[in-house]
């Protein structure tokens, strides 16, 4: 549940995805890293399809204990997209908790779509620039009790821009579901996927 002191700040970020295409290729590789060798097939693995009015995502164990990783907008073009470990894509089958109710997609598109961790990487001063999530210093991690706080405001812990388990992060806010959406506007930079 979200609580009282963030409940009107909830928002449906009114975005929906049809899938288009599922390619699938073997590969002896066991992780992958994160310098995108999985979005080109002459380094064995598959290319974008293209990333100017569809949202690739690489299932592919990418090694270290990292879950996910996106590319912001503004990026090349050929490497547009998320990458998503198998063990924490979906909610089925070689899954592993606390990481499997496909909240690494949910975080990771936030990302694509320009959003920062809520704690803005930084200090209390730093800013994820939206206005109604409240600053904070540090990720948090599990499942944190209310209140939790780093600055002088409660954390938005259940944020799903934080670094929670799964099943403890459940809200945007509107002040992100703004920022996101302003790249399908007309100028904005995934304006092409609004056609
Ligand atoms: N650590 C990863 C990132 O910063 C993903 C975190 C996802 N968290 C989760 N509960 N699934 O992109
Ligand atoms: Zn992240
Ligand atoms: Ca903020």
């Amino acid at each position: 549940m979200v609580p009282n002191e963030f409940s009107n700040l909830t928002a449906d970020v009114d975005v929906q995805f049809t899938l288009k295409q599922v390619t699938r290729k073997q590969s002896n590789r066991r992780s992958w890293g994160t310098r995108d060798r999985m979005k080109r097939s002459s380094r064995g693995g598959v290319d974008a399809i293209d990333t100017s009015r569809n949202l690739n995502i690489w299932i592919c164990n990418i090694g270290g204990g990292i879950l996910g990783y996106a590319q912001f907008p503004g990026g090349s073009a050929s490497t547009d997209g998320v990458v998503i470990s198998p063990q924490y894509f979906g909610t089925q089958g070689y899954v592993s908790a606390p990481f499997d109710k496909g909240r690494t997609a949910t975080h990771e598109v936030g990302h694509w779509l320009n959003l920062r961790h809520i704690w803005g990487d930084g200090g209390c001063s730093v800013d994820d620039y939206v206005s109604d999530t409240p600053v904070s210093s540090t990720p948090n991690y599990g499942c944190p009790s209310y209140p939790t706080q780093h600055c002088n405001s409660n954390d938005m812990t259940m944020n799903y821009m934080d670094y929670v388990d799964d099943s403890c992060m459940y809200m945007f806010t509107t002040g992100q579901k703004n920022r996101m959406r302003a790249l399908f506007a007309s100028g904005g930079y995934r304006s092409a996927f609004a056609q």
